[in-house]
């Protein structure tokens, strides 16, 4: 993001108030953290955090907004939080976020992302003032074809296991809304701006998550163990967390200025070169940790995951003015050296405060 974009963000968000669903998690713990910093109130609506070492307990979350722990697929409680806090803004991140725990949860996995969006839709569309939803998928919400040109925000929707086909449920949920109730072209009537934003491979300081690569090496690395490497040719458009969470602040922050504009989907993922393999990404992150080794496992029996996935991100360019600020090698420097520091005694705020501030000034 350029000056510009940091200030308009800034102004935008002071003193407003600002729903976030999943801010127990990994992404919404640091959206929380921004938000704070950028003077917004905020009230969270998410489960429990998982691991007694999530991020949001180690920054204090709960001192940071008003956190309701409840779930998003009780209709009932989840319209009468929003109907109750009058947010000029929601966040929703909220989801079942693993492809894995998909082939265990499939319905479940359906139920929360797709219905639980729709739940969070109509909460937004019975408020009598305006405001702005920015709902988030995932880069996997494309029907997947292996294929090396990366994924347009035209292209077709689909998903081969359970979470992704989930996520394009819920894209189609989110168009559904837009066009029947909360139609750009019948601002003027409801006052409501819909977004979709799909975001790449997201890793970053944090994150202690099941079945996800940056955890699963930083937890090898701390047992002195071997990585186990699963896919070693997937490719994936990793970016830094603090990337996505940018273009969704930009987003509402130009919404906010042009509410009909930008009511679409949106990319957001990294350069093109920086579409790495999963064995770059180990190595990578070997190199900056300055020690470990790692083994590729046989896939005898695993489920299917996609092999190829890269995202375009043109339009976001072209359109927002938005474009990723760092590059592979030093997200994943950020994000090794962040467990590094927290290993040694910095607190999560202190690195959470350094990284948005190293973002957001250079
Ligand atoms: N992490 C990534 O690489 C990535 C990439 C693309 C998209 N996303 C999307 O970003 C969003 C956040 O992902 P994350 O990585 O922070 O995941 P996470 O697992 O760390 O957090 C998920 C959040 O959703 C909440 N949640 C889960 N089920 C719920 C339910 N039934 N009711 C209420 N809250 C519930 C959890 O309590 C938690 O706060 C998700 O929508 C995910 O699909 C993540």
């Amino acid at each position: 993001m350029n000056k510009e974009q940091i200030q308009l963000i800034q102004s935008s968000y002071k003193g407003k108030k600002v729903f976030l669903t999943g801010h127990t998690g990994f992404k919404g713990s640091w959206l929380l953290y921004w938000l704070k910093q950028l003077g917004a109130e905020v009230k969270g609506y998410a489960l429990h955090p998982d691991q007694s070492e999530s991020l949001y307990n180690s920054m204090n979350g709960d001192s940071m907004c008003d956190s309701v722990i409840a779930d998003i697929r009780n209709k009932d409680r989840l319209s009468q939080e929003i109907k109750e806090y009058q947010p000029d803004f929601v966040f929703h991140l909220a989801a079942q976020p693993l492809v894995r725990l998909s082939y265990e949860i499939p319905a479940e996995t359906f139920e929360v992302n797709a219905v639980g969006t729709a739940n969070v839709l109509d909460g937004i569309r019975h408020l009598k003032k305006s405001c702005i939803g920015v709902m988030i998928t995932t880069d996997k919400v494309y029907e997947n074809k292996e294929w090396h040109h990366p994924y347009r925000e035209s292209d077709q929707l689909g998903g081969y296991d359970p979470y992704s086909a989930s996520k394009a449920c819920t894209e189609l949920v989110i168009s559904s809304y837009r066009n029947s109730f909360l139609n750009p072209y019948d601002y003027q009537n409801h006052h409501k701006s819909i977004v979709s934003a799909r975001a790449g491979n997201v890793i970053g300081g944090g994150d202690w998550a099941k079945d996800r690569i940056i955890p699963d090496i930083v937890k090898a690395l701390i047992g002195n163990r071997s990585i186990e490497v699963r896919n070693p040719k997937a490719v994936r458009p990793w970016q830094h967390v603090l990337e996505p969470l940018g273009g969704y602040l930009l987003l509402g922050a130009m919404l906010l200025k042009e509410p009909v504009k930008h009511s679409y989907s949106w990319n957001f993922g990294p350069q093109i070169e920086d579409n790495l393999d999963v064995e770059s990404l180990v190595q990578t992150a070997i190199k900056v940790w300055g020690t470990g080794k790692y083994e590729t496992q046989k896939q005898i029996n695993q489920p299917h995951e996609a092999g190829l996935l890269k995202l375009d991100i043109s339009k976001a360019m072209a359109e927002l003015n938005w474009k990723p600020k760092w590059s592979a090698e030093t997200t994943i420097e950020k994000t090794l050296s962040w467990y590094k520091k927290r290993l040694n005694g910095v607190s999560a705020s202190e690195l959470l405060e350094s990284d948005i501030n190293s973002y957001s000034t250079n």
